[in-house]
């Protein structure tokens, strides 16, 4: 699409175009054709050690649960919109907590041989110190059957903490208080305690990028707030918290559940999106580079460097240590949960630094995100020189005909398999998601299960096979987790 590009004098475009040669980094070309997609193989050479899976996190499955969501869910903004699409709330859901031997069936069909699933902080120490032994039994439960699972075992990846905050902690400040790294800590080590002997893979924190932004950067998500500031100093918090519990993890996880010689293995499941300019002004330019580096970077970087460093041009600029991180606290593999591009035109104000173009001829998912697969290619090459071992702890489509997630699939997986080619340890694939759940903000409105739940019409909620079932199975089938 056309874009306009606003430039106040002559001095300050050289300016910023120099700072965008600078900063580097031409629009990508990469353009796949659906022809070399249909004709490929996918995940050829992979064996059974290939981690291969779906992700769910408890909030947006399970039901019952009581946190800071709970009163979002119910508030509106000042507009009047309703804070949750319809209004919808995630107080049944998927209903996952009662049903949960159905999601074990939904994976063994599939031959996944990997569960990335949450604990829900607020069910397990409803206050602060308590611990609820009965959920904690009811948890143990379903791990156990997941390691029970046919026709192999389902390593459980257990998830700390995705994007919801016990009531008793959100008193206290939420991620503003102080101590709450180390609270996160001491229910990391519980956890540890309880499950370490089934749980060998941990995922302490899943994209404090996008909590941040949405909590605190875009007020879409509790708590509501727009402050650059604020938003820096929880980002920080959030990577000071993944520190101090990766390192409880390690020392409270003692026991090799699987016998494959690691007791835990830890790591972070980090939210990545493309940002492309949206037209070859170096204004645009410089706003994608910007954004890019926030986004995209902060995380790895701190959790490379042992030290936070979160700028946002004249609004943010943090920069403290954080030592754990590179020692105790470190992760074995980096998540990358990728979905979308972002291609941005400037906008000379600081609310809204940029807009997002969007190109009516590309495709889109339900949710109006731009499906493009060569991002993720391009991200996993992007965060490779890391060093750290790759997952794709998330990819997924908002496809309520369930008629485009076959294709999405096999997009990414060229996309992942193009990586791999080029030398990028890429130790895993994860979909997002099992079933169709709670999207946040979007409520029922975004239907990511590779089985489909008809919430309102359904009341057994019975989890149905998409045609996207039939694409994971050949990926199973492809690295022998499933029979010829
Ligand atoms: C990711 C979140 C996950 C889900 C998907 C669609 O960013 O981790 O909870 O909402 O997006």
């Amino acid at each position: 699409m056309k874009s306009r590009v606003v430039v106040g004098a002559a001095t300050v475009a050289a300016i910023v175009a120099t700072a965008a040669l600078f900063l580097g980094g031409r629009p990508s070309r990469l353009a796949y054709q659906p022809s070399d997609i249909d004709r490929h193989v996918m995940l050829q050479g992979l064996g059974p050690g290939f981690l291969l899976g779906v992700a769910t996190s408890a909030y947006q499955t399970e039901g019952g649960n009581h946190n800071d969501w709970t009163a979002w869910e119910k508030g509106q903004y000042s507009d009047g919109r309703p804070h949750v699409a319809d209004g919808a709330t995630a107080s049944r859901t998927a209903d996952s907590w009662n049903l949960w031997r159905e999601d074990v069936r939904a994976l063994e069909q599939l031959g996944a041989n990997v569960y990335r699933l949450g604990v829900e902080w607020s069910r397990l120490e409803p206050t602060e110190g308590a611990w609820d032994a009965t959920a904690a039994a009811h948890y143990r439960e379903i791990l156990l059957a997941l390691r029970a699972a046919r026709p192999h075992p389902i390593a459980p990846m257990l998830n700390l903490y995705h994007f919801t905050l016990p009531d008793w902690v959100v008193a206290r400040g939420g991620w503003e208080w102080p101590g709450a790294p180390a609270a996160v800590a001491a229910f990391a080590a519980r956890v540890a305690d309880a499950f370490g002997d089934v749980v060998d893979e941990w995922c302490p924190l899943n994209e404090p990028n996008v909590y941040v932004t949405k909590g605190f950067l875009s007020a879409d998500w509790p708590p509501g707030v727009r402050d650059p500031k604020r938003a820096a100093r929880v980002l920080a918090q959030l990577l000071q918290a993944h520190g101090l519990a990766a390192a409880a993890l390690r020392a409270h996880d003692r026991v090799d559940a699987d016998g494959d010689g690691a007791a835990a293995r830890i790591g972070l499941a980090h939210n990545v999106i493309v940002f492309d300019p949206a037209s070859s002004g170096p204004l645009d330019a410089l706003v994608a580079r910007i954004a890019d580096r926030f986004y995209n970077l902060t995380v790895p970087e701190a959790l490379a460097t042992g030290r936070i460093r979160v700028a946002l041009p004249m609004q943010a600029d943090l920069d403290e240590p954080a030592p754990l991180l590179k020692g105790e606290g470190r992760i074995d593999w980096l998540g990358v949960n990728y979905y979308t591009r972002h291609v941005v035109r400037s906008h000379l104000s600081r609310q809204t630094p940029y807009e997002i173009v969007v190109d009516p001829r590309r495709p889109h998912n339900d949710m109006g995100w731009e499906i493009y697969p060569e991002g993720l290619e391009r991200m996993l090459e992007k965060l490779a020189p890391y060093g750290w071992p790759l997952l794709v702890s998330e990819s997924g489509i908002a496809d309520r005909t369930g008629t485009v997630r076959p294709g999405f699939i096999r997009a990414h997986i060229y996309a992942l398999d193009r990586a791999r080619a080029k030398g990028v340890n890429v130790i895993g694939y994860m979909h997002w998601s099992l079933m169709d759940n709670f999207e946040w903000s979007h409520g029922f409105e975004g239907r990511f299960g590779l089985y489909t739940i008809d919430f309102a019409g359904d009341p057994s909620l019975s989890r149905r096979p998409t045609p996207a079932v039939a694409t994971f199975q050949e990926l199973a089938r492809n690295v022998g987790l499933l029979p010829r």
